[in-house]
């Protein structure tokens, strides 16, 4: 229809717990090909987490200020029906290696059965990237190691709380 705007939105789920650099490195890479982004952190009642919910959501805020086009939200249940409820034409994962090549593929294919019309985008992360996740960043710090260099400023001082408040 003429005059009519469509906005490319797309979600870009998970735990992040906490997030790192190189979720950012894809949220940089997504957020030039997406007119919005929202980073949809899921409220998991049944998978312990180290930050909570809350604090997941505002580590995320804060290390994505540069990104205008990005904002965070919490879901639970299905993603699909997340993706409905905001009209999302795409949702973002990140590929490291191809160790995580089977996980998303089924993620990917049980999503495309789910809701038929939005397919998963994967961006791969560069390569200084391909090592981080967000359990080898928890254990490390929680270890006394120094991960500054692969979590947002922000993460590394809520690693550094966490750390204090556990004795
Ligand atoms: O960062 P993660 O833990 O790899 O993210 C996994 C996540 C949250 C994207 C996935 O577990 C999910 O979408 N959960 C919601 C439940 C759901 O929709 N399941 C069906 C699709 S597999």
């Amino acid at each position: 229809m003429e005059g009519a705007i469509t906005v490319r939105l797309a979600v870009y789920p998970g735990s992040f717990d906490p997030v790192t650099n190189g979720h950012i490195d894809i949220l940089e890479k997504s957020s030039k090909i997406f007119d919005e982004i929202i980073v949809a952190v899921i409220h998991n009642v049944t998978k312990k987490a180290l930050f909570s919910l809350d604090e997941r959501v505002k580590l995320i805020e804060e290390s994505t200020r540069h990104l205008s086009n990005v904002r965070v939200d919490a879901f639970s249940g299905l993603l699909a029906n997340y993706l409905e409820d905001k009209q999302a034409c795409a949702i973002i994962r990140g590929l490291r290696t191809v160790t995580d090549f089977e996980y998303e593929m089924h993620m990917a294919m049980m999503n495309k059965k789910l809701i038929p019309n939005i397919d998963t985008m994967f961006f791969m992360s560069d390569s200084q990237y391909t090592f981080i996740s967000s359990s080898a960043v928890k254990e490390a710090a929680l270890l006394g190691g120094d991960v500054g260099s692969l979590v947002p400023p922000v993460v590394k001082t809520g690693l550094e709380e966490k750390m204090m408040n556990d004795g």
